[in-house]
């Protein structure tokens, strides 16, 4: 058993972050990681970082557009800790070396992205999650942290006290890719998951075959409630071919998009009357989808993004990237044609409920960046927004599991008085097939921590010998099928009965992963064995996704219901909380907390 003070599950920027973090406060931290850290899908970040950094602008404004943003979904107390941090945040990684783009004058540059009333995204180039990633790598290497990589952590190890509140993390459990082996990490003071998003759950996704909401799943079976895990992002600029992101930046930069009339279409059919392309994702998206269900839409799919009228030079010092993705992936030169975009999965707003220390209701299980909900995006995340909250909350996690005394947390985990019991009534029985029986939790009453996790390890080698051992299907299909009826039922624009019916795919999916087996019986590099742990966790996200779209039953930011076709203030300004309560999902809802540090946000309607 490997043991340490803090262990970090995931080494993208908001592992990273908090394992820095952790480390300054003279904790002995590691991080797990199923990828090297530079593999990490914050690399694929494109656009920028954003922060309130010149004259003219300030906290607040940044504040207010990502609560308006997130269409009055977001916590205030998380938007306000992370608006007031993040300058502090990226002067810091400018002073680690982060090379940003600069202004002649030597100032970092900034540049307009959608929903925002200031141009305060910082950026370096069109690869801006790259540049991220390996300024803080180096600090984590400079710090001599330890990695433990390719490193794949499937489980938790979570005592078994009936309620989630009472129970406590001691540790994960973690598959050595390298050797097949397992091993139990026991982690004195904390466990934070920073496992990224859970983009594999549809078939069109900006996201990494990584991203397969392992945090997420992990955390929800060990009795951690999921939070408003119906609100997607669906970018609109993703190559149709692909899903490759071609950045909101070739839009803050001034690019335009054009139906296949070549109308402007975000003004000429009034989606945006203001700011145009500029507006938030949920909105470009929708009205993109629209264009091409009313037969304006390029080969009946996809709209044109250009960008040749910024010119060779510009496009070459910002947007250079762009060039090579559109070339690479699309066969298209940027700078002689428009790029063929459409919607694509991009992000999670929902995750792991936790606080504004990046706590759960479990002791000593902590969660940061998209994996969490702290709730900072609410119903839509800005673009730009994202690479400061892992800075920002991964920081936090990592100081608090670490022991650093701080503010308490106003954010609530877990159910409390102000919990309402939710209504949603699924055609299907959701949650585990056989419930109870896989149980993350130790088994008896286990709750020596050194016992939790010899009891998690022994669970897990069972399962992995059962894959390794059983003849079956290949989880391949019930990946396909997750992914299809995902992408069919739950995407920009949801109706009740396609809900529904992915509800029923999932249960079928659930069905067939029964028999699911591992062909390739090695045990070194057996990627067959850990794409089909990683499909279970897909089952398990994608189903949550869907329990809550079907639960709300209104239209806020980016969920759009057919049948409900208002943002819902007097019943909706609340979270949709699904809580694994022996294996069967339980949905309750929590308040939304509009008291800001300033100003209680007053929920005004939503244009841009
Ligand atoms: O479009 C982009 O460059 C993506 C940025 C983001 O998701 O924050």
């Amino acid at each position: 058993m490997y043991e340490h003070d803090v262990i970090v599950v995931g080494a993208g920027g908001a592992g990273l972050r908090a394992a820095i973090a952790a480390d300054e406060e003279g904790a002995d931290v590691a991080l797990v990681t199923k990828l090297h850290p530079v593999r990490s899908h914050t690399g694929a970040a494109e656009g920028g970082i954003n922060a309130s950094l010149r004259e003219g602008d300030s906290w607040d404004l940044h504040a207010y557009d990502t609560i308006k943003g997130a269409d009055y979904l977001a916590d205030a107390p998380a938007v306000d800790t992370f608006a007031k941090a993040a300058p502090e945040e990226v002067i810091q990684i400018e002073h680690w070396g982060m090379p940003f783009s600069r202004e002649d004058d030597g100032r970092v540059s900034q540049r307009p992205f959608g929903g925002m009333s200031f141009p305060r995204t910082t950026y370096a180039g069109a690869e801006t999650g790259h540049h991220l990633l390996h300024t803080m790598y180096e600090q984590a290497v400079k710090r001599g942290i330890e990695v433990y990589d390719e490193w794949y952590v499937t489980n938790l190890a979570v005592t078994d006290h009936e309620n989630p509140e009472d129970r406590e993390c001691h540790g994960c459990v973690a598959y050595d890719i390298k050797s097949g082996e397992i091993h139990g990490f026991k982690a004195k003071r904390g466990v934070i998951l920073a496992t990224g998003g859970l983009g594999q759950a549809f078939d069109h996704t900006t996201n990494a075959v990584a991203n397969t909401g392992d945090g997420c799943a992990m955390a929800y079976r060990a009795g951690a409630p999921m939070e408003d895990m119906e609100m997607i992002q669906f970018h609109p600029t993703t190559l149709p071919s692909t899903g490759v992101l071609i950045s909101e930046g070739v839009r803050g930069e001034g690019g335009i998009l054009y139906n296949a009339e070549e109308e402007r279409f975000m003004f000429e059919y009034g989606y945006a009357n203001n700011d145009g392309e500029l507006a938030s994702r949920d909105v470009v998206s929708r009205a993109e989808l629209t264009e091409v269900n009313s037969g304006r839409g390029i080969e009946d799919e996809y709209v044109d993004l250009d960008m040749r009228h910024l010119g060779e030079e510009r496009i070459l010092d910002r947007l250079e990237n762009i060039l090579h993705l559109a070339e690479d992936f699309e066969g298209v030169d940027g700078l002689d044609e428009p790029m063929p975009v459409k919607p694509g999965q991009h992000y999670a707003m929902g995750g792991i409920e936790c606080d504004e220390n990046g706590e759960t209701c479990i002791d000593g299980l902590y969660a940061a960046g998209e994996t969490a909900c702290v709730s900072l995006h609410g119903a839509n995340r800005l673009g730009g927004n994202a690479l400061p909250e892992l800075l920002v909350f991964g920081a936090r996690a990592g100081w608090h599991a670490a022991g650093k005394e701080m503010k308490a947390a106003e954010i609530d985990t877990g159910p409390s008085a102000k919990s309402e019991d939710g209504a949603v009534q699924p055609p299907v029985e959701p949650g585990a097939i056989d419930a109870g029986s896989e149980d993350v939790v130790a088994d008896g009453a286990a709750i020596e921590p050194t016992a939790v996790i010899e009891n998690a390890v022994e669970n897990e080698r069972e399962r992995v010998e059962t894959l390794l051992e059983a003849d079956g299907i290949n989880h391949a299909n019930v990946r396909a099928d997750i992914q299809e009826t995902m992408t069919r039922n739950v995407n920009v624009f949801r109706e009740e009965e396609s809900l529904e019916d992915a509800l029923r795919d999932l249960r079928e999916a659930r069905e067939t992963y029964e028999d699911v087996a591992v062909s390739d019986p090695s045990r070194t590099y057996n990627t067959d064995l850990i794409h089909t742990i990683e499909t279970r966790n897909i089952l398990d996200v994608a189903e949550a996704i869907t329990l809550g779209a079907l639960a709300r039953e209104e239209f806020r930011g980016a969920h759009w219901r057919a049948e409900h076709q208002e943002r819902k203030d007097d019943e909706w300004i609340k979270h949709t909380i699904l809580a694994w309560s022996d294996g069967t999902p339980e949905l309750y809802y929590k308040p939304v907390n509009l008291e800001g540090d300033e100003e209680t946000y007053e929920p005004k309607e939503r244009s841009y």
